[in-house]
């Protein structure tokens, strides 16, 4: 298996997680499977980053994203993390 080109981290800090974290990490997990791009995706959590008000926090090799609800988040797959993989 190649080794992952993109890393995605998930705040799972409390406010983070409460707000949409919680169920986005399951969100990011079945689309990497539905699109069988799981290998070449490492999906890590951290922990707050001080930014709770602008959260849900998602980043896509360190590119923030804010306010990721588990509505937006399949778009924000579609379009910040596919074409990163092609
Ligand atoms: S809990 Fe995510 S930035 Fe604070």
């Amino acid at each position: 298996m190649d080794a992952p080109v993109v890393i995605i981290t998930v705040c799972m800090g409390s406010s983070c997680f409460s707000r949409g974290n919680n169920v986005n990490t399951e969100t990011i997990e079945r689309f990497l499977r539905e699109h069988a791009v799981s290998g070449k995706v490492e999906l890590r959590g951290c922990l707050c980053g001080g930014r709770c008000r602008e959260g849900p926090i998602v980043e896509i090799d360190g590119e923030v994203f804010r306010g990721v609800t588990p509505g937006v988040l399949p778009d924000i797959l579609s379009h910040k993390l596919l074409p990163r993989l092609l």
